[in-house]
């Protein structure tokens, strides 16, 4: 596979920077990625200016239908933000440096911050379908990732720490949140593999016991580009079907979204409140 140079990957994430920059004078501290049914934290955002995903050079386009592909900036909860209405998966076909991409051009124009959600199984019995997860660390089981190839060390260091991947001082802002609103919220581990496939009962036993709480297909590629450029990160899982390998029922893509639409309001509550306080 032929790489593409540093030189060429800066001049591409410059032309995507500049195109952004043209068509909104917006400047986000926050990057807010919304997964998959969880599009409707988006109604709560005022809106100033919207671009499409297909109008900015370099940028991936989402193929999932579910996924709208617009970069939205405006304000929410008093504070300036970009959200991705759509995001982009390496089942897709995508390369982890082009799902990469859209945050390492959002942190160049002026994100400091990410905050990502994602639709999951569950798999800690404890934990119940449309309930809310609190990510506080991951296990990247996707088999690549989004720094193999030269670094840039204008992004971030070579071998960058993973110690503390999601900001512990946010996770705890988020659990006060949650237990002032009333809102149950777990913290666990969030695991990612490719998919398309969803798992066998005996991959589920397996990442249970490598201590995985909940697994998906996204999130992880984002988080390590984030944290490679020195970000601090919140992370939300819900969980859409549970995934109990001695109870296991076929996967029904309409009760995953049904339950992704069912907690979403107690994501947003949590994400909203995060940001009145920051
Ligand atoms: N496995 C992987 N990804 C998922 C699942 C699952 O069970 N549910 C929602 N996304």
């Amino acid at each position: 596979m032929q790489r593409e140079t540093v030189k060429e990957f800066r001049n591409k994430r410059h032309e995507a920077l500049s195109y952004i920059q043209e068509q909104t004078d917006h400047r986000p501290d926050y990057l807010i990625i919304l997964g998959t049914g969880l599009g409707h934290l988006a109604d709560k955002i005022e809106v100033k200016d919207a671009i499409s995903y297909a109008d900015i050079p370099h940028f991936p386009v989402s193929t999932v239908e579910s996924h709208a592909g617009q970069l939205l900036f405006g304000k929410l909860s008093g504070k300036n933000v970009v959200a991705m209405q759509g995001r982009f998966h390496y089942y897709e076909g995508y390369s982890m440096q082009q799902i990469a991409f859209p945050v390492r051009v959002i942190k160049a124009l002026s994100a400091e911050m990410l905050i990502v959600s994602n639709a999951c199984g569950g798999m800690n019995t404890n934990y119940q379908r449309g309930d809310i997860m609190l990510i506080k660390d991951h296990i990247n089981m996707l088999g690549d990732n989004p720094l193999i190839g030269p670094n840039d060390e204008e992004l971030g260091p070579r071998f960058p720490d993973m110690s503390e991947p999601y900001t512990e001082s946010l996770q705890n802002l988020a659990e006060e949140v949650a237990l002032k609103n009333e809102i149950k919220m777990h913290k666990g581990v969030y695991l990612a593999l490719s998919g398309p496939t969803m798992e066998t009962k005996a991959e589920y036993r397996f990442l249970r016991m490598i201590g995985a709480d909940v697994v998906g297909m996204s999130t992880v590629p984002e988080v390590i580009s984030a944290v490679h450029m020195g970000m601090d990160v919140l992370g939300i899982s819900v969980i859409t079907d549970e995934c109990f390998p001695d109870a296991l029922e076929p996967i029904d893509i309409e009760k995953v979204l049904k339950a992704a639409g069912m907690a979403e309001p107690k994501m947003s509550k949590v994400i909203m409140g995060v940001l009145e306080q920051l």
